[in-house]
């Protein structure tokens, strides 16, 4: 029951699906009765409104995104949890996905071939930046820091943490995995890798890392398993747009037309239109909304 339509001819393949998670109170709690009892009962627990609200949907989105790739209908995708609290589908679809949240945010990436894991970050003025670091970079990584220009430590210290939360959501250990216990670059001249695994620099070379620039304040890494395959980052969508009725109505197969496939390729290789803009925010020249990639009939 491999699902690997949507991914092209490519084994290996990851996509990326950044959205602003927008909807007012009253649209969000419609949208309650796609979630599974679990998700209900979660949902439920967030004392703040505004929490409730952004879980809700983003599950709603997250359930979307991944009935494209399954040809079901966002309600009747089924999430099993990691030993750690890793959300996946059943193996036997041969997909696996991540999500991060952040502000206003929200991005998955769902590959085929192997585990993936992403984090996003709103780049914020941290006055403890360097009390953290010492905390949870290794060594090498907090020289690194120490011996960057003060204007350059924020981006270099939220480029290291996305990387690092990326690779530990890959492996889902997630934070119960010490974040001193392996490398990354942060160094902003560095391509985005993995340094060495405790001591061992082999095992390293078996990871990828990316840098992706999806919107302005905003860090986001994306780790895996394997030698770079092919990523795919769709263009900032809404979530409104996202969750519109036709798709829901719809639910099933949706074609990928007009996206901008990278093989391989980093963060800096992204076409502007590809790192900002929405495409529902007016971008007609790039012909890529997903408006246009959803099947009408
Ligand atoms: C996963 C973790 C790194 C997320 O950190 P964060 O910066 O707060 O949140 P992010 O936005 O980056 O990611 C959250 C998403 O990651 C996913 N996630 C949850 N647990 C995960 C794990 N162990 N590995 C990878 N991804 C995980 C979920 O989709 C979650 O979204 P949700 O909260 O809407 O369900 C952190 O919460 C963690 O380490 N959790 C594990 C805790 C643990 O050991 N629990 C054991 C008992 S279950």
């Amino acid at each position: 029951m491999t699902v690997h339509g949507l991914f092209g001819p490519s084994p290996r393949a990851v996509h990326v699906w950044p959205v602003r998670v927008e909807a007012p109170e009253d649209v969000a709690a419609s949208y309650e009765s796609i979630l599974a009892p679990d998700e209900l009962d979660r949902a439920a627990r967030f004392r703040l409104t505004n929490q409730r609200k952004d879980f809700v949907i983003t599950r709603c989105v997250l359930r979307s995104v991944l009935g494209r790739y399954l040809g079901m209908h966002p309600a009747r995708v089924r999430f099993v949890y990691g030993s750690k609290g890793k959300p996946a589908i059943s193996p036997a679809f041969g997909i696996q996905f991540n999500l991060a949240h952040s502000g206003a945010m929200v991005v998955i990436a769902v590959a085929a071939g192997c585990p993936v894991g992403i984090d996003l970050e709103y780049i914020r003025r941290l006055p403890d930046l360097q009390d953290v670091a010492a905390r949870f970079f290794c060594a090498e990584e907090f020289d690194d820091l120490k011996s960057l220009l003060p204007g350059e430590r924020q981006g270099a210290f939220f480029r290291g943490w996305t990387r690092k939360e990326a690779f530990v959501k890959a492996s889902g250990e997630g934070l119960s995995e010490p974040l001193d216990g392996f490398r990354v670059t942060i160094q902003p001249r560095e391509p985005a890798r993995l340094v060495h695994i405790g001591d061992n620099r082999d095992a390293a070379k078996g990871w990828t890392l990316h840098d992706l620039f999806l919107a302005p304040d905003y860090a986001a890494a994306l780790a895996y398993p394997d030698r770079a395959c092919s990523l795919t980052v769709f263009p900032m969508a809404n979530s409104a747009e996202l969750l519109s009725d036709d798709f829901f109505v719809m639910g099933l197969h949706l074609p990928l037309r007009g996206l901008a496939r990278l093989h391989g390729s980093r963060h800096n290789d992204l076409p502007s239109h590809l790192t900002s803009k929405s495409a529902f925010a007016g971008d007609k020249s790039a012909n890529i909304s997903l408006h246009l990639e959803r099947h009408t009939e």
